[in-house]
């Protein structure tokens, strides 16, 4: 059989593992540098959506690739939904630094008595020119301190609900099962093989 070929706009090792792991029967994942492609792609839109298509797009218009791209957030409800889309760069706007970013959070959200919030992916897939959209969402509490040491990101302050530890605490193979990522990838699975062999 031959496999049809999908670029996942990602050079996010742990990422690439994941998805591969799910449809590798019928895909065959490229990562962007599987296809040369070293260029900074534009992640300038205000929304998660529009992210995912930007890089998806990228790929799609210069080289010809069905591909997918995705992009998350977390969105805190006594923070009005914020950080969102500036999730990744919450704490300086010019890098990531994920420690700062944490620190931050905890810091605005102290002695709130709300602290729901939500990871939600978004996913976008162009094939042919067509524009496809895949959401997935866990939602949770922040803790008022770090707890546990797996994961990476916001894992040791993000309580998913219907259980007491952090995603750090969990550690991955739980999250895989709950994830706001799994979820949006599980979306877009499903889609590619109901309607994704044509
Ligand atoms: P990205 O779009 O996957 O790069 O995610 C943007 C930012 O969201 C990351 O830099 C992390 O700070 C945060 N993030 C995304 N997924 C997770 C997760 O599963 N756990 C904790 N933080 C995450």
């Amino acid at each position: 059989m031959k496999l049809r070929k999908l670029v996942f706009a990602t050079n996010n090792a742990h990422k690439l593992e994941e998805i591969r792991s799910i449809l590798d029967a019928q895909f065959q994942i490229l990562s962007l540098a599987d296809i040369d492609c070293h260029g900074d792609i534009p992640e300038t839109a205000d929304t998660l959506e529009g992210n995912a298509l930007l890089k998806a797009h990228f790929v799609y218009d210069n080289y010809g690739l069905d591909c997918f791209a995705d992009d998350t957030g977390l969105e805190v409800q006594a923070l009005d939904g914020r950080p969102g889309v500036h999730t990744a760069r919450y704490a300086y706007a010019d890098h990531h630094d994920p420690e700062a970013n944490t620190d931050k959070l905890l810091s605005e959200l102290q002695g709130a008595p709300n602290r729901a919030a939500r990871f939600r992916t978004a996913i976008a897939f162009i094939r042919g020119g067509e524009e496809y959209l895949f959401e997935g969402i866990v939602s949770g509490s922040i803790t008022t301190e770090r707890r546990g040491t797996q994961g990476f990101g916001y894992d040791p302050v993000f309580v998913p609900d219907g259980y007491e530890q952090t995603f750090a605490e969990l550690g991955v193979e739980v999250k895989n099962t709950i994830s706001h990522r799994a979820r949006a990838v599980e979306a877009l699975c499903k889609f590619l093989h109901n309607k994704g062999r044509k």
